[in-house]
């Protein structure tokens, strides 16, 4: 198994947690706090092109988000409709390749044929791939790939005997793309929150105080700072862990 030094990730995945605390100490309606979100969605992403980062996952909405109050959602769907209106093309000069992980079942017809739109239109890009999680869990994405494997099996094109970890990824979202090296939280809870939990085996973690529309790139520069700092062993010993190559 090859393993990476621990210098710079590759894969950058981010729960963007505390748009609502943001905007509840300002004595301003939680909407507030998602918008001023977006100003840091936009400063994350120069800070990921400028490091030399090939992919950036970004945690939208989980699939548990449909339960919070319909007033939030909606306004969050209207929130998405118009990042999708406003972002998408500037995301495409950048060379930013654009998908979107998760159950869009949900999500307003609108919405879905523009995700659909910025896939096909970013398609060939390859400066970054953005991943946005949206209606997305990661028990949802295990479940999926697990249907999958599946409908293969009873199709004839898959030996159960044949299905092992390789199999499994090779279905799940974000297949394609290194796994995350780097996991960011803001907003101070120390949870995984059902992100990305097969592909955050071997990632390594950092969690900040800082609510997401405050993250600048000291914080960010901070993050980079620790992972470099850290070891991966990926479960060998240190020892075995020199000179091999990226
Ligand atoms: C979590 O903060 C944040 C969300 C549920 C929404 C995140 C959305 C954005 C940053 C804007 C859109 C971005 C993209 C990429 C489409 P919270 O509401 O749980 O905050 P709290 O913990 O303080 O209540």
């Amino acid at each position: 198994m090859a393993v990476p030094p621990a210098r710079k990730p590759r894969h950058l995945a981010v729960i963007m947690d505390g748009n609502g605390r943001w905007a509840e100490r300002r004595h301003r309606p939680r909407v507030i706090g998602h918008r001023a979100g977006v100003r840091a969605v936009q400063a994350c992403l120069e800070f990921c092109l400028a490091e030399g980062i090939r992919s950036l996952t970004l945690f939208a909405f989980s699939s548990e988000n449909w339960n919070r109050p319909a007033d939030e959602v909606g306004a969050l769907m209207k929130l998405f409709l118009r990042m999708l209106d406003s972002e998408v093309g500037e995301l495409h000069r950048r060379g930013a390749r654009i998908g979107f992980i998760g159950d869009r079942a949900g999500f307003p017809e609108a919405i879905r044929l523009r995700m659909n739109a910025a896939e096909q239109l970013t398609a060939g890009n390859d400066a970054i791939c953005v991943n946005i999680a949206a209606g997305y869990g990661g028990r949802w994405d295990i479940a999926q790939a697990a249907r999958a494997l599946a409908v293969d099996v009873a199709a004839g094109r898959l030996d159960p005997a044949a299905i092992d970890e390789a199999a499994v990824a090779s279905r799940l979202s974000l297949s394609g793309q290194a796994e995350p090296d780097l996991f960011i939280r803001t907003g101070g809870d120390l949870r995984i929150s059902n992100f990305l939990l097969w592909q955050l085996a071997y990632t390594e973690l950092w969690f900040t105080e800082t609510l997401w529309p405050d993250l600048d790139q000291a914080t960010l520069r901070q993050a980079l700072d620790d992972f470099a700092s850290r070891e991966r062993r990926f479960g060998l010993v240190s020892s075995q862990l020199t000179e091999v190559p990226r």
